[in-house]
């Protein structure tokens, strides 16, 4: 039975709630879970409690037993009619779940002997009866009784005794933020005293013998508070903050008050463990679920609709705190980069939806790059609109009229309007519009004056037929023909469907540098020839776009060979002069020298209305980064020696754009090298990024029996890295051999598929090597799905968003539509499959 959840819907819940109290006897089968809710009445109705799965030993209201056929038939529901209702009363319950046979990982669970849990967004209701909704908020009294070591729950602690301990959160929240963690579990312990002047205890949890990986989060913590303070006056509100690694967890991390819960290899680092990538993630999702206490805990969201109001501006606030941490240029166009990939290509196909969507099945299904990515682009866009000031003036507007509120985006859009005096009605489409606009341009030169016309027009997405225009905030400069700037970043606010703007007085025809710091989130499509591109390659100020400049000549030159044969001597040209001075900025010579990968060479050719052919793609990328390696082959190596990063490892930008350039050039160098720099760095390097870089040069190729086999020995006891090892192999193995080998890795004993993070590394990694998983056999996509249909039935969420693999495949041929409809068809046909998955895929192949 699929029920749709509407917007249009939302009604106030009746009652408010006074406190909660919860009482937990843990034990991975039978755990006791009592419950007393105050409940205030607020407006007229029944007592509506959601629940899942729980085995209900005993209601009462007052302390007068309720009759348990309240329950609905499917367990899901207990409704208690108004006429049996007090103003006042105290709803008591006491249910049974088995944590151990919780292999969904939502509610309580079980992860290597610890009890753990997540909520959000709908998992308390496995825990026990409660208003499961987010606008309902109340304070939390929490005991546990265990014979772990270590309990905790959200807020402060109120008592720490053998074998139980007491929490009490002050701070009113709904109940997808609450946690409990109990387990044999050791600290990190520091402390940070707040802008106040309020010592605060810290404390980052981990598994015995784990603690020296830990450090790098506690001070990812610490900076992410001082920053929060210092970037938007916010402090920390309680005693003390924990922060839990569990190594079976369905998404990143998590926001819980008081103590956030992270996914482990979003917490465990080390020199020989983790990459630069990996380091970086972790300082900015550890920013990331801190700065949710403000943006998310305090203000939280009205309902499940509104979740880009807390994970658009909690994303935006954690990619400011990246680019102050490390380098704003790189940061920016790594995140341009994450867009298209993920959003723009979801816009695009049959799973597109708004940020703030009006209709859902299953919500877990919503959390996609379009809620978070996207809804971060508009915030930026409204940042731009009304200048630093005005957002400054916004955001303190906000946080002092919304504390302890649950919101809508009309309420946020409302703090705009009121602190800017600005009109933000066509704005707001941003958020309740699908879809990637594409921008036209074209240009009129006469006399000294540059006219430039813009056409804006979406494509129409699932349910959404018509596309007013939006406003399009487009950043913009102009480079004269001998490499100046003649006009710095002008920002032109673009209302109408077709908009023309003027620039006079100029000596000679201008260069456009267009949409700077990717000032909107669209596509462009303009006329610009391959020497113009090439010298906003070499002369633009905007880091941003002076990379697209370079970063679209190689795509031209990828489109080109991959549907006619020829061409790319442009980019190659372009290379060699980025290669002289490339020692000067190596992160972004890096970024420059990293060709579009497969996937987006098939967006781009998809979006200009072809059929994209994925072995064609696959082996025109490839003969472009040979030309390259062979035209360059001297300076690239000359790069790669100077890029050594001499002394002990630091996980800092400087270091990481030094490797990244050092790994570009060592992926070209093995084409030509006969592997050899790769197979040296593989056994010298004593830090994870260069080796595990080195690794996929090997794969790819074809030489990595012995690195496999020295790894495996290496590291074969720490999950994390082996996470690595599974991963590597699908995506770099050449797409003849990748399916076989995949299929080869999910016999081995060690592919402990019930784990999410081990799943996605060898599934997902086949599902990223784009040539494998479009294998014309068919055998990419029916390789995915039997493992998707093994997976469902313990773990469907995990299910559902592997789903987006196939988001793509009406992008192909027929006779890859075929095979890919076959087996969607498959997994849509099994008996029994999850509300989740079947939202997937039902929309997939609608
Ligand atoms: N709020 C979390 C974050 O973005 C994500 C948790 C989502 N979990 C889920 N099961 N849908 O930081
Ligand atoms: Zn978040």
């Amino acid at each position: 039975m699929t029920v749709t959840q509407y917007l249009a819907d939302w009604r106030p819940y009746p009652f408010e709630i006074a406190e909660t109290r919860l009482e937990f006897d843990l034990a991975p089968k039978g755990t006791r879970v009592r419950s007393q809710i105050d409940f205030r009445r607020k407006g007229p109705g029944d007592l509506v409690l959601d629940g899942a799965g729980l085995r209900t030993q005993s209601l009462a209201i007052d302390g007068k037993p309720l009759d348990l056929s309240l329950i609905s038939k499917d367990d899901e529901r207990l409704v208690v009619p108004a006429s049996a209702l007090p103003d006042s009363f105290t709803f008591a319950a006491e249910v049974e779940i088995d944590p151990e046979m919780n292999t969904a990982l939502e509610g309580l669970y079980l992860s290597g002997g610890m009890f753990c849990t997540q909520c959000e967004a709908e998992g308390f209701r496995h825990i026990t009866w409660y208003p499961d909704r987010p606008d309902v908020m109340a304070p939390f009294r929490v005991t546990i009784r265990s014979d772990k070591p270590v309990l905790l729950s959200n807020g402060n602690p109120v008592s720490r005794g053998q074998g139980e301990a007491v929490w009490h959160d002050p701070w009113p929240k709904p109940a997808y933020l609450f946690a409990l963690v109990a387990g044999d579990l050791v600290a990190i312990p520091d402390s940070f005293t707040t802008m106040s002047g309020r010592k605060v205890e810290l404390n980052v949890w981990v598994r015995p013998g784990d603690q020296d990986r830990a450090g790098y989060a506690m001070e990812s913590l610490i900076r992410s508070m001082k920053w929060d303070e210092e970037t938007y006056g916010r402090e920390y509100d309680l005693d003390v903050f924990n922060l839990v690694a569990v190594d079976d967890f369905n998404m990143g991390a998590m926001e819980n008050k008081g103590l956030n819960i992270f996914n482990s290899k979003l917490v465990l680092a080390s020199a020989e463990t983790a990459t630069d990538g990996d380091y970086e993630r972790i300082e900015g999702v550890i920013g990331h679920e801190y700065f949710h206490n403000w943006t998310g805990n305090r203000i939280t969201c009205r309902d499940w609709f509104q979740l880009c109001l807390k994970e658009g501006l909690t994303v935006f606030r954690d990619q400011q705190f990246t680019s102050d941490m490390r380098s704003a240029a790189v940061k920016r166009i790594h995140d341009v980069q994450t867009l298209r990939a993920r959003q723009f290509r979801e816009d695009a196909g049959p799973l597109a939806h708004p940020p703030r969507p009006d209709n859902y099945q299953e919500i877990n299904n919503f959390y996609t790059a379009t809620v978070y990515e996207k809804g971060a682009e508009v915030i930026g866009m409204l940042k731009r609109l009304v200048g630093e000031d005005g957002y400054r003036k916004a955001l303190d507007l906000y946080f002092i009229r919304h504390d302890g509120q649950a919101c809508t985006i009309e309420d946020w859009i409302k703090v705009f309007e009121d602190a800017t005096g600005r009109d933000l009605t066509q704005f707001k489409r941003w958020y309740t519009d699908a879809g990637t606009p594409r921008l036209t341009l074209s240009e009129d030169w006469q006399d000294g004056r540059l006219t430039l016309h813009f056409r804006q027009e979406t494509a129409p997405t699932p349910g959404q037929p018509q596309k007013p225009p939006r406003v399009i905030p487009i950043a913009l400069g102009l480079i004269g023909p001998n490499g100046d700037e003649v006009l710095p970043t002008t920002v032109l606010e673009m209302t109408e469907a077709s908009q023309s703007f003027t620039f006079d007085g100029l000596g000679a025809r201008p260069v456009v540098s267009l949409l700077r710091g990717f000032s909107a989130p669209v596509t462009v499509a303009r006329e610009i020839t391959a020497d113009e591109q090439a010298l906003l390659l070499a002369h633009d100020t905007d880091p941003y776009a002076r990379w697209q400049a370079g970063h679209d000549l190689a795509l031209d030159a990828l489109i080109f060979r991959a549907t006619s044969g020829t061409g790319g001597a442009e980019f190659g040209q372009a290379i060699g002069g980025l290669l002289t001075d490339a020692a000067a900025d190596p992160a972004f010579a890096a970024l420059c020298l990293s060709l579009p990968g497969e996937e987006e060479i098939a967006t781009t050719i998809a979006a200009r209305g072809g059929v994209p052919d994925p072995d064609a793609i696959r082996t025109a990328r490839e003969a472009l980064a040979q030309d390259i390696a062979t035209a360059h082959e001297a300076e690239l190596a000359r790069l790669y020696d100077a890029m050594e990063t001499p002394g002990p490892y630091r996980p800092d930008a400087e270091g990481a754009g030094r490797r990244s350039l050092r790994l570009a050039c060592l992926g070209l160098l093995t084409r030509i090298d006969g592997a050899a720099r790769a197979q040296v760095l593989f056994n010298s390097a004593s830090n994870m990024t260069e080796r595990q870089g080195a690794l996929e040069c090997l794969i790819a190729a074809g030489k990595d029996t012995e690195a496999l086999a020295a790894f495996a020995q290496e590291f074969g006891s720490n999950r994390l890295v082996m996470d690595k090892w599974f991963m590597v192999q699908p995506l770099r193995a050449t797409p003849d051999q990748a399916v076989a080998r995949a299929r080869d890795l999910a016999e081995r004993a060690d592919f402990d598929w019930k784990n999410p993070n081990r799943f996605r590394a060898l599934i997902s990694g086949l599902c990223a090597n784009h040539a494998a998983f479009h294998a014309a056999d068919g055998s990419g996509y029916a390789f995915t799905v039997d493992w998707l249909m093994r997976l469902d039935p313990v773990n469907p969420q995990t299910t559902a968003r592997m789903c987006s693999a196939f988001e793509t495949w009406t992008r192909y041929d027929a006779d890859r539509q075929a095979h890919a409809k076959a087996a969607l068809g498959r997994l849509a046909a099994m008996k029994g499959l999850s509300r989740n998955t079947s939202e997937m895929v039902t929309r997939i192949l609608a």
